[in-house]
């Protein structure tokens, strides 16, 4: 790939990030079609919602679509859905927010079926979407949050590659104290040693 390549709002449509496969997943854009109930009931679920924004409000199937809709449209963050190969079942969602003047992503994602919760999912369409954010991207850098309180996701990115790269004190309200965020990063491998 050809480093110093800007990312450009069209790739983020949607015709430039492909549909790709890892060795369990299907990893395409998510759609408003794939809205199931389970999903809408999990945006609702205080233990999946637990270490994310998405609890601060109440879903329903229109204020789904309606977010669906907004997404990967030009300009707009691109929503990608992670299905099983073998039963074709979505299990979660990943979504990336491109900087292109700065050639940066910002990535979050949700497993919203909780009984597949440490299968290792997460990791393999973290790992697969970061490299896609380099490759097919361009980008520089691919940057995620979380909770300093939640280990299982401090693990997925570990694994995936990113290091910590800050801890912003106090930053925000969770189970009735203040947590740290933390900040992780991995960078563009190519551009990694300067
Ligand atoms: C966080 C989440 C994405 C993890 O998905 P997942 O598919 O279960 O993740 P993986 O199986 O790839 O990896 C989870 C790792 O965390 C570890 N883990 C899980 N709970 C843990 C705990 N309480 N303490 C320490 N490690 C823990 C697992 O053992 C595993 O690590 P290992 O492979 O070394 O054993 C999923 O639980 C989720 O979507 N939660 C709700 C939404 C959310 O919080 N999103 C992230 C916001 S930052």
């Amino acid at each position: 790939m050809a480093i110093g390549h800007s990312i450009h709002q069209e790739k983020v449509g949607g015709t430039i990030f492909p549909p790709m496969t890892t060795a369990r997943l299907l990893l395409r854009r998510f759609l408003v079609e794939d809205i199931t109930p389970g999903y809408v009931a999990a945006l609702n679920d205080p233990e999946v919602v637990r270490f994310t924004e998405v609890r601060h409000q109440r879903w329903d199937t229109e204020r789904t679509r309606e977010y669906v809709r907004a997404c990967n449209g030009p300009g707009q963050p691109l929503l990608i859905g992670m299905f099983r190969l073998d039963t074709k079942q979505h299990l979660g969602n990943l979504i990336l927010h491109v900087t292109p003047v700065h050639q940066r992503v910002e990535l979050a994602f949700m497993l919203w079926d909780r009984h597949q919760w440490n299968q290792g999912y997460a990791t393999e369409a973290v790992s697969a979407v970061t490299e896609a954010c380099f490759c097919v991207l361009g980008a520089h850098k691919v940057c995620a949050g979380y909770y300093g309180t939640h280990q299982s996701s401090a693990r997925v990115l570990e694994k995936a590659g990113f290091v910590v790269e800050a801890r912003l004190v106090d930053h925000c309200v969770s189970d009735g104290g203040y947590v740290d965020a933390i900040r992780v990063t991995k960078f563009q491998p190519a551009n990694q040693a300067r």
